[in-house]
């Protein structure tokens, strides 16, 4: 335990919608998350997960969420189903502090995929951040090779931005980003609150 953990109180959010329960990591989640997203399918459509996964990558990921949150600078969720507590994924918010914006991102295990849990999380984790956070903005990036994320973005209420040409490098090669966003003002429209 760390000297934070011993002083200061853990302000980070538990968020629950109807079939998940979304909290933060813990250390005793590094074996799932080592399993999870160490496979192959999730290195392959996201910018920052290695494959193979390394070990002891899954415990400092999940030590640096705390100090993320309490800069103001981030906050993640370890996705979990509600009835199990089984840990399927990982969702969360990067935040850009100067311009009240974040960008989301997140990914579910494989066995998990098409069962919408994705698009759940994705909603309550919009709504903490225009609601509780008070964002201004929130932005999320897919690469064109994967349409599943673009469709969670558009159930999550994002409208389609344009894409952004050759804009990151993964390993060797550019690649393209579609990005999608939704502002405060839309996303006040779409629940009913403006
Ligand atoms: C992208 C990802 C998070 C989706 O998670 P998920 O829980 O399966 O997503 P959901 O079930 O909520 O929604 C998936 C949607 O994509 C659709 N879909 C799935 N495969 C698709 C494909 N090959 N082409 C088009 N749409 C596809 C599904 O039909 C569903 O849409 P629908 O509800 O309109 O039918 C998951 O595939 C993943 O973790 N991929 C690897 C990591 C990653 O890419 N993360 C995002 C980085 S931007």
């Amino acid at each position: 335990m760390s000297f934070l953990n011993v002083l200061v109180p853990d302000r980070r959010p538990t968020l629950e919608t109807e079939r998940l329960i979304l909290r933060p990591f813990r250390l005793s989640d590094a074996g799932d998350v080592q399993r999870l997203a160490g496979a192959a399918e999730i290195s392959a459509t996201t910018l920052d997960i290695p494959h193979p996964y390394p070990r002891g990558a899954a415990e400092e990921w999940i030590r640096s969420h705390r100090p993320t949150f309490e800069e103001g600078l981030g906050v993640h969720f370890a996705i979990t189903l509600r009835e199990t507590e089984t840990l399927v994924g990982a969702i969360g918010l990067l935040i850009t502090p100067r311009h009240n914006r974040a960008e989301l991102g997140y990914w579910i295990g494989v066995p998990y995929w098409n069962n919408g849990y994705a698009t759940e999380a994705a909603r309550a984790v919009v709504a903490y951040g225009f609601r509780v956070l008070g964002l201004h903005r929130i932005c999320a990036n897919h690469f064109p090779r994967n349409p599943a994320s673009g469709r969670v973005m558009q159930k999550a209420g994002m409208t389609l931005e344009g894409t952004l040409r050759q804009h990151v490098k993964k390993g060797t090669a550019y690649e393209d980003l579609v990005t999608y966003g939704l502002l405060r003002d839309e996303f006040m429209r779409l629940t009913g609150e403006q």
